[in-house]
């Protein structure tokens, strides 16, 4: 496991699209799972602008979400889908054949959980992940007890993360299940890179880092992947006793 500590979230945004950048220089048909939420926002800022001003072609990549909400059309504004497309899928040359969210609103959710467990598969898995952090150390929607060997699967949100993101929602009331992709999908990426700024995060981050590894933290089980980077920006990493870099 690497920790690299960026002093700021500007910093740990350039430093994790160099990254992705990187990965798709290396092998430009890659397979990409791919995270929404507030951190990756200046990734995909940078991406954009790699594409515009470097030339940084996406057109062979194939591209996986790692969670949507259930029960939403797939045109409401909090959805995820409409997230990657305002924010990263509408700004490149991805072929739209190749990008992948789960459908949320799909009449028979646990079929579409397995078709999007195959449809990974079958895409070879991913050669990269990148994941933010939950304040209650939640990686896509894996929350606290999340088996290690889950696949792609509805589950209920926790209170805590419900209330973290009410405010996309009318009413502020958020979705009560979601899909997301298991924590057995994720170990099998080739690299995973979590991200996470703020003080907010500074609780999971160093219970993700320097706590037990446990089913109860999961973004704690990430330790045991063999090719596993976390970049933190500063007060992202406050909290843990080794103190930055
Ligand atoms: P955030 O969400 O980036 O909006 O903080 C991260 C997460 O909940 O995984």
């Amino acid at each position: 496991m690497h920790a690299r500590v960026l002093p700021h979230y500007e910093s740990m945004s350039a430093a994790a699209a160099a990254i992705v950048a990187g990965k798709i220089h290396e092998k430009p048909d890659a397979v990409l799972l791919l995270p929404t939420g507030t951190t990756p926002l200046g990734m995909y800022r940078r991406l954009v602008r790699l594409h515009d001003e470097g030339g940084l072609s996406f057109a062979r990549a194939t591209f996986f979400n790692l969670d949507e909400y259930l029960g939403l059309p797939p045109d409401h504004p909090a959805s995820y889908r409409v997230y990657m497309r305002e924010n990263f899928y509408d700004h490149i040359d991805a072929d739209p054949g190749q990008v992948h969210v789960p459908d949320g609103s799909a009449p028979d959710p646990e079929a579409e959980c397995e078709r999007y467990e195959v449809a990974i598969r079958e895409a070879g898995g991913a050669d990269l992940c990148v994941l933010g952090i939950g304040r209650n150390g939640h990686i896509g929607f894996n929350e606290p007890g999340a088996p290690f060997d889950s696949r792609t699967r509805v589950v209920r949100l926790s209170e805590s993360t419900r209330l973290v993101n009410a405010a996309d929602f009318e009413e502020n009331r958020a979705p009560e299940k979601a899909i997301t992709v298991g924590m057995a999908t994720v170990f099998e990426a080739r690299e995973i890179l979590l991200l996470a700024s703020g003080a907010n995060k500074a609780n999971a981050v160093a219970a993700a880092i320097e706590g037990e590894v446990s089913e109860d933290v999961p973004a704690s089980m990430l330790r045991r992947h063999p090719n596993v980077t976390f970049l933190l920006d500063h007060e992202s990493a406050a909290a843990m006793e080794l103190g930055d870099e």
